[in-house]
């Protein structure tokens, strides 16, 4: 109990975490030193991922998002550390990222390995599931971009009904994202999470695919 606290206390205490996102709505931006395109990560883990597409865009301002806080105080101390200011780490839910974001708050959004939840009874807490796009289309500014990276391909191919039946037409689709062949559409697709270098020690094929809502 105790170490939990501390835990929050010392992920709090860092001054690029968040920990009360729903008063944030609407005024995210005044989070960063200039408002800039807001780029959220959802599940991003350690935030690693999010770590280096700050760094790589500092025309844009990040968004890593977890209900981890321990996992992602990992990617905040690695942004202060490199000096990366444009990067934010949120504590919070995206079940309620309706709650979060106003409409049209958001310029892009990425959503790396999320957690497959097979069970069927499990399925609405998908992030790739249709509830979910709905939502994405509100907080996304028009034209503005959905990005997901998986090992698992049920949950890829899944993901890739769901969009049909929604109308909702591919950007990019890769089937293997480090095909020696492949020349990647996006390089970011290329930016390694810490799950997906474990994935990809063992051997597994990583897809990816991108929507842009009109
Ligand atoms: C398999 S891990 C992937 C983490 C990271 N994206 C990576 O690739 O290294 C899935 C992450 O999603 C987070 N997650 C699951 N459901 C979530 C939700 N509803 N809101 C925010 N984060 C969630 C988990 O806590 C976990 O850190």
């Amino acid at each position: 109990m105790r170490k939990k606290k501390l835990r929050f206390e010392e992920f709090a205490s860092l001054p690029n975490c968040i920990t009360q996102p729903l008063e944030l709505m609407g005024h995210w931006q005044q989070q960063f030193d200039v408002p800039q395109p807001l780029w959220l990560e959802l599940g991003a883990g350690k935030a690693y991922f999010a770590v280096e597409l700050a760094r790589r865009h500092p025309q844009w301002n990040v968004l890593a998002l977890d209900t981890k806080r321990e996992r992602m105080f990992m990617g905040a101390q690695q942004a202060l550390e490199a000096g990366i200011g444009n990067l934010r780490c949120v504590w919070g839910d995206a079940e309620v990222l309706e709650r979060m974001m106003a409409p049209a708050e958001l310029s892009g959004i990425w959503i790396t390995f999320p957690d497959p939840y097979p069970k069927d009874r499990h399925a609405r807490r998908r992030l790739t599931g249709p509830a979910f796009w709905e939502v994405y289309r509100r907080v996304l500014k028009p034209g503005g971009q959905v990005h997901f990276k998986t090992d698992d391909p049920v949950l890829f191919e899944w993901t890739l009904e769901v969009l049909e039946h929604r109308g909702l037409p591919l950007l990019h689709k890769v089937t293997d994202v480090y095909a020696p062949e492949i020349e990647l559409p996006n390089p970011d697709a290329a930016i390694p999470t810490a799950f997906e270098a474990r994935w990809r020690a063992e051997g597994r094929t990583i897809y990816y695919l991108a929507v842009t809502f009109t």
